[in-house]
């Protein structure tokens, strides 16, 4: 099947027109031993984002999870997750609108200088694993492809919207190339990463369980999280910690 789909990347495709998630079809794959594995859906009727939310997946996007059994420690997880979202960035650029990254995972559209956004793309890992090794990892990405402003949650927009429809079959070739190669090298991650971010000098506000960070965002760890320079410290917030980050 992925000779099929003209891959260069080791990825088998798995094509559905309507699932609930490509995540849950793809972790059901997962806990059955597959490897280098997507799973892909026009459309998903229960689509889920981080922290429980909701993933609007009508379709006309890219809903795609990508299941892989990488030989890293579960601290390395987030970079998996970093590199979806360099992966995306870098696709939705070559389709020719100015994409982001806001920290940890989402794809951006600046809009205007002060540090507002519009969201075109997000990204949700899950894993399993041990305390030193990870068995498997689903890395989903969603992207609002080709879809039109009605059919988006506030905040957000598509490729559509911002220059003009993808191939989506092309869009999800180039993405998972591209993801394969930055999983190659997780040295590079990081610094491709920073490369993309509008976070980085930006003054934010962090939500956190542990309590709000308010300072300026000055860089990401070697696995990813990020380093928030406070009035008086320095806090390092993990993906996992951060419930809502936005400029101030
Ligand atoms: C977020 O920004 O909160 C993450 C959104 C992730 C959405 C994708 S769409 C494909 C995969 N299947 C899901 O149910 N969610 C992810």
């Amino acid at each position: 099947p992925a000779v099929e789909y003209g891959l260069e990347a080791p990825f088998t495709v798995e094509y559905h027109d309507a699932v609930a998630s490509t995540n849950e079809l793809a972790r059901e794959r997962a806990v059955d031993g597959a490897a280098n594995v997507a799973v892909l859906a026009d459309e998903q009727t229960g689509g889920r984002g981080r922290l429980e939310r909701e993933w609007n997946s009508p379709p006309g996007g890219v809903w795609v999870s990508i299941v892989t059994r990488p030989s890293i420690a579960p601290a390395q997880a987030p970079l998996y997750t970093l590199a979806a979202a360099v992966a995306t960035a870098r696709v939705a650029r070559e389709a020719g609108v100015d994409a982001r990254i806001k920290w940890p995972n989402d794809v951006v559209i600046p809009d205007g200088d002060d540090g507002d956004y519009r969201k075109l793309a997000g990204v949700l890992t899950e894993m399993e694993g041990e305390t030193d090794r990870i068995e498997w990892l689903v890395v989903g990405i969603g992207v609002n492809a080709n879809l039109d402003a009605g059919d988006l949650p506030e905040g957000a927009t598509s490729v559509r919207e911002e220059a003009s429809d993808v191939d989506r079959r092309r869009f999800v070739q180039r993405l998972l190339e591209e993801f394969d190669r930055l999983r190659e090298d997780l040295e590079r991650i990081v610094p491709a990463w920073r490369e993309l971010t509008l976070t980085i000098g930006q003054r934010v506000r962090v939500d956190r369980a542990a309590g709000e960070v308010v300072g300026e965002a000055v860089d990401v760890t070697d696995t990813g999280a990020l380093v928030v320079e406070t009035d008086d410290e320095r806090v390092t917030v993990s993906a996992g910690d951060c419930e809502h980050l936005r400029p101030v």
